[in-house]
């Protein structure tokens, strides 16, 4: 046998003895993705037999309340632990005061008490922010062009109680005004929901990614300006650390960093310093993305889809809204 090399500069040490066999790459994984990661967002417009494509994100759609319920059947049946509910609203039901937004009645509160019905055993998180209900597109109330932001949390407040009430299980406040998580505490303590969990959008960043989702609930028509200022600069982390302790001192019982590959290293400096459950949002933008680039053959969607997921949970993600959740999950049930 030749000898190449010296023996004594030979690697005694060489990690690609363990990446050799799949048997032995199995075995070493640090980090696994299941279906119990997995949340599934879906977009729910008026009517009945409904199904709208999104454009901008696809194999997205928006459901009538009917077929959402039949989604969130499938949902169940794969084994997905929670969705995640958002309104399409019609523009004729948006105002300055969004006051739809507090309609027990409402587009949001009907498919959640639905799918509650047909699929009690499915978790369900709405979102609370003002955005899908004011026609000035913002996630709270707009005065002299600026977001108010204690006339909001009141509101948010009473916005999270009807959900809670239609059958929500996890109020997630999306709208990254001060002290809301707090005051939404109270309220829904003071209704007696003290079961409700808050899942606080807390580190939350004014990003160019949400432009899909904007398309898919048509907030983007009415947005006038940008977000910057309630949702964080993408320069900043420590001020993300900063959010979350306030989010959990106010009494948040998950919290979620948004977008989310761009935003791993929060992910994980989040999951290190508080320790609590840390959920990520795969959004639209992300999800559109990678389905444009896979359209032109640029890059193989199954592959790249199972890949950025599994690195969300090696950055301390414990669970993670993605819109690929379904087939996903069905894959991994394979
Ligand atoms: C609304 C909200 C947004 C998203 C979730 N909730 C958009 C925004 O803040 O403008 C984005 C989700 C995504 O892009 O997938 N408050």
């Amino acid at each position: 046998m030749p000898l190449f090399l010296p023996d004594a500069q030979y690697p005694r040490t060489r990690l690609r003895r363990t990446r050799r066999h799949d048997w032995a790459r199995r075995l070493v994984a640090e980090t696994r993705l299941s279906v119990d990661d997995l949340i599934w967002p879906l977009f729910v417009v008026e009517g009945k037999g409904v199904r709208q494509e999104v454009t901008s994100m696809p194999g997205v759609a928006r459901l009538s309340v009917d077929l959402l319920v039949e989604a969130a059947k499938r949902a169940a049946d794969a084994g997905i632990p929670a969705i995640a509910v958002f309104p399409s609203v019609d523009a004729s039901l948006k105002t300055p005061d969004a006051r739809e937004a507090v309609n027990p009645d409402n587009l949001v509160c009907r498919a959640v008490a639905a799918v509650k019905q047909a699929v009690p055993a499915l978790g369900i998180i709405c979102d609370v922010a003002l955005d899908p209900f004011n026609s000035d597109g913002h996630d709270g109330i707009v005065r002299d062009g600026y977001v108010v932001n204690d006339e909001t949390v009141d509101i948010l407040g009473r916005m999270a109680v009807v959900q809670a009430q239609a059958g929500c299980d996890i109020v997630a406040p999306s709208d990254m005004m001060d002290g809301r998580i707090g005051a939404i505490r109270d309220a829904l303590e003071a209704a007696h929901l003290h079961d409700v969990q808050i899942l606080s959008y807390a580190a939350k960043y004014a990003s160019a990614f949400y432009g899909p989702f904007r398309d898919a609930v048509g907030s983007k028509a009415a947005l006038k300006g940008d977000k910057k200022n309630y949702q964080m600069d993408p320069a900043n982390s420590e001020e993300a650390l900063r959010e979350v302790g306030l989010d959990i001192a106010e009494g948040a019982d998950m919290v979620m960093v948004k977008p989310g590959l761009p935003y791993l290293d929060i992910v994980r400096k989040v999951k290190d310093a508080f320790a609590v459950p840390t959920l990520a949002y795969q959004v639209s933008g992300e999800y559109a993305m990678m389905k444009a680039a896979a359209a032109n053959g640029w890059l193989d969607w199954d592959k790249v889809c199972l890949e950025s997921l599994a690195c969300f949970k090696r950055a301390g993600a414990d669970a993670v809204l993605t819109y690929a959740a379904l087939e996903v999950a069905e894959r991994l049930n394979k």
